[in-house]
């Protein structure tokens, strides 16, 4: 099992999940705060089989939705990565997103931006991957500040409306998309 660093940054490293990161992964998983742009809240039994099904791509891929570890005290804050976008979302196959999630204690200190920015090198070096996307609902200000911050470019013409989201949520559906290719990131951090 993969849970050695992979990325790290100035203030984080970027590894695969153990199982001392249970607790802190369930309460990301079903804090109203934290899940206020999604429909579902996990108990601690369906975080933890997420938690397993993650650590288990993290494993075979090399990459996935990754714990973030503050280097300073070694605490765990949320996760933050690329990952394989589901089916669902009819994008071609191989398209991959990056996301994050951390819990509010840690909100407002550049952590996920910074998480993301490294992702974003690994994507486009390492992975030579052509583009990354990204997609939040779209009262979802502080993940699509994230996605700006990191140098993300709004796509009006691939916003969409989320079939799986529940009827009596319509305000979850609303979906903007952002995405950067490789080119567009090589010629902005040569700015
Ligand atoms: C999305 C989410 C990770 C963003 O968290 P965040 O703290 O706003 O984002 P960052 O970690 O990048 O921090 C940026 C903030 O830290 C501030 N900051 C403080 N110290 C900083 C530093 N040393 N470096 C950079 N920024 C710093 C920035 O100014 C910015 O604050 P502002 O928004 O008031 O301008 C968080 O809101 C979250 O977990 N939400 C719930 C899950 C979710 O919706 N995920 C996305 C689904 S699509």
């Amino acid at each position: 099992m993969l849970t050695m660093k992979l990325l790290e940054t100035d203030r984080l490293i970027l590894r695969n999940w153990r199982e001392t990161d249970r607790e802190l992964f369930h309460e990301i998983n079903s804090d109203e705060q934290v899940m206020q742009f999604f429909p579902m809240r996990r108990n601690r039994y369906q975080s933890d089989q997420m938690m397993d099904h993650v650590r288990d791509g993290i494993s075979r891929n090399g990459f996935g939705f990754t714990p973030v570890e503050l280097k300073k005290t070694g605490e765990c804050l949320g996760f933050c990565g690329i990952h394989y976008c589901g089916e669902e979302l009819n994008l071609p196959a191989g398209t991959v997103e990056i996301g994050w999630r951390l819990s509010p204690r840690h909100w407002g200190k550049g952590y996920a931006s910074e998480a993301a920015k490294k992702w974003l090198e690994f994507a486009f070096t390492k992975l030579d991957l052509k583009e990354i996307v990204s997609f939040a609902v779209r009262d979802n200000l502080a993940s699509i500040a994230v996605m700006k911050r990191i140098g993300m470019i709004a796509d009006p013409k691939r916003d969409y409306d989320h079939q799986s989201v529940p009827k009596h949520m319509p305000e979850l559906r609303p979906h903007v998309f952002y995405a950067l290719t490789k080119q567009q990131w090589v010629s902005r951090i040569g700015e």
